[in-house]
């Protein structure tokens, strides 16, 4: 039995039927009010929008809760990796022995790049940002894989597998290709015998004629900084891709413009943003008490980097799961990062703080999680690349909850308007 709301508005009744999800989370289905009510709800932000039923990850922001097909992100942390998580949340399932055998084949089958797309690269200057060369690389991926990027539904559901694959397997190697191109370094071709992540490792630190050898600290770390971006319910850069999925854009064009968004400093450019500001506490000298002084005047560019969550009211899951993992990995790698000591006294002094406390900003994954990709050696601006790769698989899932939903709807919010009301068309001669 559907229970309903009924909003009243003058002397009229409009009953809205009650949707409760998995979890019981409540909502008001407002499909009809515009119609029946001739109201639109309005919402800047869609903060208090659900834009879609998934049922790909549960995020309950209030208490830290986090869970990709049912499985809590601590025990995906601690038993899965990378690879094994984006299965998951791609196919809904954890993969059975054949299943994740075929599946990482599918993925080191797909790893090379296609040597004409080089050139896309290099009509970049060497420093321009690497998520705008990594968007630009993915939206040529149609062009390669025509029969896969049909912006058919149909037809481009029937190749799902395999574009899925070319995503997550090309975006790890694109990324590489960016680093090597802005260090003036050969590209290294993937080895088909290594696993995703030694062989992106060994696609950005190995020379031509010395293969990178990652110590398994290295590549675990990296493991865990991947499987924990995978997915995040809908965040800006998700629901990106959900939108533009919804024109029928084929899942490449629809990830690239998902890699736009997830460029931003208040998303996924975040994790760059906390190292410059830890760098500079650092340079200064600095115990942080400037930076959260500054952070508490309210102006959205003085906010604490890798503080504050739309969503979450309480600690990020990820950001504990990757605080614990900073210790264990720079302790192994023989690492003394000052960095981490600040980010931690940061971390102390904002959550003893009055201002953060009563907004319950705490710690979000991208407080700690730079800290552990400089350790393995990753560059500071391709922070945000490797949030990209770790991300993809989520990406894809939530593509195709649009593509395969046979009463989808293009993605196509209202507004309400306060710009001029109507007027005529003023000749040139008589203008002021
Ligand atoms: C990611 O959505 C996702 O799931 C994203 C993500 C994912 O996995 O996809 O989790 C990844 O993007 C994490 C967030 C990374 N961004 C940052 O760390 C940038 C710093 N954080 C903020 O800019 C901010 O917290 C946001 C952008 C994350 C959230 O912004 P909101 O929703 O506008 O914040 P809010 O409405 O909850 O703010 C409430 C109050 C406001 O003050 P008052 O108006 O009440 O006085 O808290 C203040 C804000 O000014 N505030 C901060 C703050 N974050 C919010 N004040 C200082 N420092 C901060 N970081």
């Amino acid at each position: 039995m559907t229970k309903t709301a009924l909003l009243k508005i003058e002397d009229k009744e409009y009953p809205l039927p009650i949707m409760v999800g998995t979890e019981g989370e409540k909502a008001v289905d407002t499909r009809t009010l515009r119609a029946t009510s001739g109201h639109v709800a309005y919402d800047q932000g869609y903060g208090n929008t659900g834009s879609c039923a998934s049922q790909i990850t549960y995020l309950d922001g209030d208490n830290g809760i986090l869970r990709h097909r049912g499985y809590p992100i601590d025990q995906l942390a601690h038993h899965s990796d990378y690879v094994e998580t984006a299965y998951l949340v791609i196919y809904g399932e954890l993969p059975n022995a054949t299943q994740r055998k075929e599946f990482g084949l599918l993925l080191r089958k797909n790893a090379a790049v296609e040597t004409q797309m080089q050139k896309i690269l290099e009509g970049f200057p060497t420093n321009a940002s690497p998520m705008a060369m990594l968007s630009a690389m993915v939206s040529a991926l149609p062009a390669y894989y025509p029969q896969l990027a049909t912006n058919n539904f149909e037809k481009d559901l029937k190749g799902f597998d395999q574009a899925a694959a070319i995503a997550i397997s090309k975006i790890r190697t694109i990324v590489a290709m960016i680093y090597r191109y802005q260090h003036g370094l050969p590209y290294i071709f993937p080895k088909q015998e290594l696993p995703f992540c030694e062989n992106f490792l060994h696609m950005m630190f190995s020379e031509p004629y010395q293969d990178y050898m990652a110590v398994p600290e290295v590549a675990k770390a990296l493991n865990l900084v991947l499987l924990l971006h995978a997915d995040h319910e809908q965040n800006c850069s998700t629901s990106t891709v959900r939108m533009v999925g919804s024109s029928a854009s084929n899942l490449f064009t629809s990830i690239s413009a998902g890699i736009c968004a997830l460029a931003g400093p208040l998303h996924g450019g975040a994790n760059v943003a906390v190292m410059h500001m830890l760098q500079s506490i650092h340079d200064e000298g600095d115990d942080g008490s400037r930076f959260i002084a500054a952070a508490k005047s309210g102006s959205k560019s003085n906010r604490l980097m890798g503080f504050g969550h739309a969503v979450y009211r309480n600690f990020d899951p990820r950001a504990r799961i990757i605080g614990d993992a900073c210790d264990t990995v720079l302790k192994r790698l023989g690492i003394d990062d000052p960095l981490l000591r600040i980010a931690k006294h940061l971390e102390e002094a904002a959550l003893r703080d009055d201002y953060f406390v009563s907004r319950k900003l705490y710690p979000n994954v991208d407080f700690y999680s730079g800290i552990i990709m400089r350790a393995i050696g990753i560059p500071m601006n391709m922070f945000t690349t490797l949030f990209a790769i770790g991300r993809t698989p989520g990406y894809i899932a939530n593509w195709r909850e649009v593509a395969a939903d046979p009463k989808g709807r293009i993605y196509r919010p209202r507004q309400v308007y306060f710009g001029p009301p109507k007027r005529d068309y003023v000749p040139m001669a008589r203008r002021g």
